[in-house]
């Protein structure tokens, strides 16, 4: 019982849309009647600037980061990454913004943030290097899910491949009109790398 309402609980956090609450409060603006639509960090940079954008990607990393703490919260023995990928059903598909949510990027991150650093800091490192080479968050993203898989066979964790590969599923398919924009050269750089 305790563990389904961890789940609950973990899909609840996921589904806070920072980047709408964010928006709406602080810019009057609803985020997805601009840019690309996503309720996400970048289209909250791209949208609202950079205090916004940088707000909304941290929240949204705290997301997935709060949810693998909830077993030990709650006493219970789960593994914290399988009530992470809860947090990011939610941010997906927010039951607090009609189920349109984000590309499952930032509460990711934060699910290894909550159980391996040291993993969270090779994702920034990549991410931040796609990114620097290419100029599209989108690429950066999933080339960063990939490796993160990479990573987690050479830690030899079971547990972690199984949900990196999840959660880079996810990834790949919130970004598959991001695809189609980078195959057809339409999708939007960033100028400030
Ligand atoms: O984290 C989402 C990012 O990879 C792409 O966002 O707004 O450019 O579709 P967006």
């Amino acid at each position: 019982m305790l563990i389904i309402i961890i789940i609950i609980l973990a899909y609840l956090i996921g589904s806070i849309p920072f980047g709408l609450i964010v928006g709406k409060i602080g810019y009057k603006t609803d985020i997805r009647d601009h840019g690309s639509g996503n309720l996400g960090g970048t289209n909250t940079f791209r949208v609202l600037g950079i205090k916004a954008g940088i707000t909304v990607t941290l929240a949204d990393i705290l997301k997935g980061t709060l949810a693998t703490q909830l077993p030990i919260l709650f006493g219970v023995e789960i593994n914290p990454l399988l009530i992470g990928v809860f947090a990011v059903i939610g941010h997906m598909y927010p039951i607090f913004a009609n189920f349109k949510g984000g590309k499952a990027v930032a509460t990711s991150g934060g699910i290894i943030l909550g159980v391996s650093p040291f993993l969270f800091l090779i994702i920034l490192i990549t991410f931040f290097i796609v990114l620097y080479l290419s100029k599209y968050v989108s690429l950066a993203s999933m080339v960063t899910g990939i490796i993160t898989i990479i990573v987690s066979f050479f830690l030899q964790n079971t547990g972690l491949i199984i949900i990196t590969s999840i959660l880079t599923i996810f990834v790949f398919y919130r970004h598959r009109t991001n695809i189609k924009r980078i195959i057809n050269k339409t999708e939007p750089k960033i100028k400030w790398m």
